[in-house]
């Protein structure tokens, strides 16, 4: 099963893929992952993309450029060998970061995602959802901020608007978990909804 969790800033994805992956190891072989990254071309590409500012669509080429690397040579072989796939972000946040939030073209989205990904797509996504302050705030916190995260907040309630829009297209797919609760609910959340 190829799981993905997504959401904005400081949402605590990481944490949560991380005791997710923990917790399906006691049935099998996991591979817990994210993006942009999981492969080493992609986690070359991921130095390139948080380090500066691209022309939008050189930008969304990027990230699929290391979803593709990431594709082929991380997910699809971890899911042919039975294992789950834990992966922390994916196709979507490209949907909620460069076409929701940087106004990029939706149709070029669509075109990546149909001739890239060959199939490869999540069973289940979790939005591990927050208003965009608090969760800015708990990025904040962390301490290191990334050039994403230092874009102003009209950007990141866009991003938070996207997913939620992805989330109401696809309901089969999606799950919206209140990730402004403690750590231990939201984990709870995320297996009951498995
Ligand atoms: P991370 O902080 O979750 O590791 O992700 C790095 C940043 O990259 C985060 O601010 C969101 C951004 N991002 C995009 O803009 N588009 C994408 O497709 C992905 C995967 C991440």
């Amino acid at each position: 099963m190829f799981i993905t969790l997504e959401g904005g800033e400081g949402a605590g994805k990481s944490t949560q893929a991380r005791r997710l992956a923990a917790h399906l190891a006691q049935r099998g072989a996991v591979l817990l992952t994210r993006e942009p990254g999981g492969a080493p071309g992609a986690e070359a590409t991921r130095g390139l993309l948080l380090s500066r500012a691209w022309d939008p669509r050189a930008e969304m080429l990027l990230h699929f450029a290391a979803r593709r690397e990431h594709v082929a040579r991380s997910i699809r072989p971890a899911l042919a060998a039975g294992a789950a796939v834990v992966c922390d972000r994916f196709a979507d946040s490209t949907y909620a970061y460069q076409v929701g939030g940087q106004g990029g073209d939706a149709a070029l989205w669509r075109m990546l995602v149909d001739g890239t990904l060959e199939g490869v797509w999540p069973a289940r996504t979790f939005l591990l959802d927050m208003p965009v302050e608090a969760g800015l705030a708990r990025a904040a916190a962390r301490g290191e901020t990334n050039r994403y995260e230092a874009l102003d907040i009209g950007f990141h309630q866009r991003v938070r608007e996207a997913f939620h829009m992805q989330a109401a297209r696809e309901p089969a797919r999606w799950r919206v978990i209140d990730a402004a609760q403690p750590l231990d609910a939201v984990t709870a959340a995320m297996l009951a909804a498995l």
